[in-house]
């Protein structure tokens, strides 16, 4: 399938070019980013320039995999990307980040809540998607907030599912239906125990 574009009040979404790989490169060295994604670390520019110039592409084409770059209207630097993965039977997997420096504005959330209203949308202005799922570690909290304030329910905790560093790790899993009412919901903490919030040895 073909990039679309698609904005928001303050942002475009776009597929990013090759003009990027710096930005990227610069935005993706950042240790939060490489403590929360699976992106390489340490991360190099021929890992920014594969992804742009390879990966996005190969993912719009096949249509398992969109990505948006995500932009100020009318300023040309990217911010961060976002993607819709596994694309299929009408299900994606959401997936996100930001540079650090903008972090807090909101942008996140309105590129989240443009993109899974393109999902939603049925075909041909949009994916026709029933689920959108989200994953997590259990202690990103920004991540969580984002998921949270776009309306996704939580729908449990994968318990020890991803090795980081030398040890296993707690993924909080959400899920957003075609159906669902979208705004703020309340991930209350009794629903989730995760493991940054277990004192050590707490478990059985
Ligand atoms: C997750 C991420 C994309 C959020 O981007 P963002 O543009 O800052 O998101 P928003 O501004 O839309 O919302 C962030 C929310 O998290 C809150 N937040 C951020 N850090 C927080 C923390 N340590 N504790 C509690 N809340 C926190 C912000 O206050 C904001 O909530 P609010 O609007 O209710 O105040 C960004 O932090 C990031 O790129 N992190 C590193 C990569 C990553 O974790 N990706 C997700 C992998 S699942």
């Amino acid at each position: 399938m073909e990039p679309c574009d698609l904005s928001t009040n303050r942002l475009s979404l776009r597929c990013p070019t090759s003009a990027d790989i710096d930005r990227v490169t610069g935005i993706c060295g950042d240790p939060e980013i490489a403590a929360f994604t699976d992106v390489p670390d340490p991360y190099r520019r021929d890992d920014a320039r594969q992804f742009i110039e390879d990966v996005i592409p190969n993912g719009w084409s096949t249509g398992t995999m969109l990505t948006w770059g995500i932009y100020r209207r009318a300023d040309p630097d990217i911010l961060g990307v976002l993607s819709l993965s596994e694309v299929r039977d009408g299900s994606a997997d959401l997936g996100y980040w930001i540079d650090r420096r903008v972090r807090g504005h909101g942008f996140m959330t309105e590129a989240v809540e443009r993109v899974v209203d393109y999902g939603f949308a049925a075909a041909p202005t949009g994916l026709g998607l029933t689920r959108i799922g989200w994953e997590a570690f259990a202690d990103n909290i920004a991540s969580a907030r984002v998921a949270k304030k776009v309306g996704f329910t939580l729908e449990g905790v994968r318990r020890q599912a991803v090795l980081r560093g030398d040890r296993r790790h707690d993924l909080t899993v959400a899920g957003l239906l075609r159906e669902d009412a979208r705004g703020a919901h309340h991930w209350s903490s009794a629903e989730v125990q995760t493991d940054s919030s277990l004192p050590p040895g707490s478990r059985n």
